[in-house]
């Protein structure tokens, strides 16, 4: 911990984990890993940074090159902390539902912002990842990193945060509970852990009105115009990322249940949680509570509820959406 970083790209990962101590998790032990601890404030440092230097290296990507993403915000941090360091323009697409926080932190890092509509589904033109694939095709020499299908996103997280986690737990863990936005991360720690001891579970945790779980529990799904105020996770399709193969279970959390969590987490652990977290929290507990024997669980802390102040943390707000 004494050591002087010479670039803050250098601090992505390594993250601590955190025993929950105050809230009540039955007979098992629940255990978060601190993402929130990430330079620009989330887990999708890591893809940021991934995505972009896979593409210098597969020369996808050159001096002065220009980046397009569409992103809850976070993925779009984590891509402008590390395009600016690096020299690329950067041009994001964002559902309007996304906080003023992320919004201001982006556009404070001087990244182009097209705001679109987050009302409407997959297919439609004005769907964010719509919108950013017909940008990127009318922008010459734009990469676009496209974090939903992109290998460098699960990849990151087979390599780093599963291994860490193994690592941090000395190997005692029995399920590893994560939501789903593009599904890189629950892919890659999945597939990392399960290659470990294919014993233990990887659970999704998913918004009430998100198809994810559905598809993981009944194998099948139809989108009902779901809508959810928690942001980055639940989707309207499958993503290319999300491997369904090694998911052994969805846990269905409502918004309710997620922001209640995260009043706990501040109030009885010290830990100011962005929105996703209430809802993999909730589904941690949840799946905690139903276990008959002591078992050791690990879930994430994706990002600061510092994004999230003038909803999550608003009592005004809260009154009016609850
Ligand atoms: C706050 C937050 N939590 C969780 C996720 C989900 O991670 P993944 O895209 O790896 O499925 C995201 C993704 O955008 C996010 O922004």
């Amino acid at each position: 911990m004494n050591k002087i970083y010479s670039n803050i790209l250098d601090m992505v990962g390594n993250t601590p984990i955190l025993k929950i101590n105050s809230i009540d998790t039955g007979l098992c032990e629940l255990f978060v890993k601190l993402e929130n601890l990430n330079p620009g404030g989330s887990i999708k440092d890591r893809v940021g940074l991934q995505m972009i230097t896979d593409a210098e290296n597969k020369g996808l990507l050159k001096k002065g090159g220009v980046i397009v993403e569409c992103t809850a915000g976070n993925t779009g941090l984590g891509l402008a902390l590390a395009a600016k360091l690096k020299g690329y323009k950067l041009i994001l697409v964002i559902p309007d539902k996304m906080s003023k926080e992320k919004v201001m932190h982006l556009e404070a890092m001087g990244v182009d912002i097209i705001f679109t509509r987050s009302d409407v589904e997959k297919g439609h033109p004005e769907h964010y990842q719509d919108l950013a694939a017909k940008i990127v095709s009318e922008t010459p020499g734009a990469f676009f990193t496209d974090q939903f299908n992109n290998p460098s996103n699960p990849k990151i997280h087979e390599t780093t945060t599963g291994p860490e986690i193994w690592e941090q737990m000395e190997g005692n863990i029995d399920a590893f509970v994560a939501g789903v936005g593009t599904g890189g991360t629950i892919s890659g720690v999945g597939k990392f852990l399960k290659s470990k001891n294919s014993k233990i579970n990887i659970v999704i945790a998913d918004p009430v009105g998100s198809v994810v779980a559905d598809a993981v529990n009944t194998g099948s799904y139809k989108y009902e115009n779901g809508s959810w105020l928690v942001e980055g996770i639940g989707e309207d399709h499958i993503p290319g990322n999300l491997n369904l193969d090694i998911i052994d279970e969805g846990i269905y959390v409502s918004d309710k249940d997620a922001f209640e969590m995260l009043n706990k987490l501040l109030q009885e652990e010290g830990i100011l949680a962005g929105t996703s977290c209430g809802t993999l929290v909730h589904a941690a507990v949840e799946w905690c509570k139903l276990q008959k024997t002591p078992k050791k669980v690990v879930t994430l802390i994706c990002d600061t509820g510092n994004k999230y102040l003038s909803k999550a943390y608003n009592k005004e707000w809260l009154e009016e959406n609850f």
